[in-house]
């Protein structure tokens, strides 16, 4: 068995406007999923999956015998993690040429699903290392961003950036504009994530923001002012001027909040950590339920956020250095 892990990230700046070409700064955090992969003697796929959701499952699918998943658990948790695993291991059968090869895939994650945590690029990432190590090929990381990439645009119906599996299998702080993705430098960072226990759904929230900024001209400007943000965001993060960081992440909630990506829980959290002074707030990743992320050295915003209803989870991430890990 090959055994990989892949971090989670939140985005300082820039999600849905990286879609259309605008910069984006997402960063890793040490909140990882594990993803073992075995070669089977059939076709078929097994997922297990523990810790994806409050109640984990097994799932066995595929081969010639078109098996039916026979589980209970909900159709969209499920079309989640067989969809994104599913396309993965057709990365792994692709580049290294055994069309027929069936897996047993066990992944462990730390990160909610659909949370706004870069969950689907993590278990994409630490799937397509894992299954090309158990086949004999390793890949570099740009290539395992590129394939993993790749999958998100296929389950996403041709709506991803590069940004989240990027940031996965590289780790650190990045900088992604269209297919220019690099590393950047970063500050310590002092991260804390709100979670309201929900899920967004990324591909209709994209839809929806491409629908909006095709029929409104202001919804385009508001798409061409949130990369004006990143572009500042980037100056700030280069002079280490956290508060300015702070600044700057507040403006771009409020932009996200104008294209109707935010919720009323998003908007309690990124309010409780503004009131309990914290540098700034911002939801992270596609939005309409999960995660907000803020900046604030002391306690004050963990507490804030622990009392703030509609937040089920308050914790402080730290910047995750590495990327994708080759655990066995
Ligand atoms: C989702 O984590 C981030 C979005 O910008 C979509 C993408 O970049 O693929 C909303």
């Amino acid at each position: 068995m090959a055994l990989s892990s892949a971090p989670g990230k939140v985005y300082l700046f820039g999600e849905h406007a990286v879609v259309y070409g605008e910069p984006a700064v997402p960063c890793a955090i040490e909140q990882r999923a594990r993803v073992g992969v075995e070669r089977r003697d059939d076709e078929k796929i097994r997922v297990e999956a523990e810790d994806l959701s409050l109640d984990g499952f097994t799932v066995e699918y595929g081969g010639r015998t078109e098996d039916e998943p026979d589980i209970d658990v909900s159709e969209s948790l499920l079309a989640a993690a067989t969809g994104y695993v599913d396309e993965a291991i057709s990365q792994v059968r692709s580049v290294t040429g055994e069309e027929d090869v069936g897996f047993d895939v066990t992944i462990e994650s730390d990160i909610p699903l659909g949370a706004g945590l870069g969950s689907s690029a993590a278990v994409a990432v630490a799937a397509i290392d894992a299954g090309t190590r158990e086949l004999g090929t390793t890949l570099e990381a740009e290539e395992i961003a590129d394939r993993a990439f790749r999958t998100e645009y296929e389950v996403q119906d041709g709506q991803a950036s590069r940004a989240d599996t990027f940031c996965s299998a590289t780790g650190g702080a990045v900088r992604v504009e269209g297919d220019d993705c690099r590393t950047i430098d970063a500050p310590d960072l002092p991260i804390v994530i709100g979670f309201d226990g929900g899920a967004g759904d990324t591909g209709k929230l994209v839809s929806a923001v491409r629908d909006l900024r095709a029929e409104y001209e202001f919804a385009s400007n508001t798409v061409d002012s949130i990369g004006n943000i990143v572009r500042n965001g980037e100056q700030a993060l280069e002079n280490g001027d956290v508060e300015e960081l702070g600044r700057l992440m507040n403006f771009n909630h409020g932009l996200l909040s104008a294209l109707g990506v935010s919720s009323r829980s998003l908007d309690a959290m990124v309010w409780a950590a503004r009131d309990a002074d914290a540098y700034g707030a911002k939801l992270t990743g596609s939005g309409g339920g999960g995660c907000i992320v803020a900046l604030d050295p002391t306690e004050a915003t963990e507490t804030a956020l622990k009392f703030t209803p509609g937040c089920e989870d308050a914790f402080r991430a730290e910047l995750a250095d590495e990327g994708v890990c080759r655990l066995e």
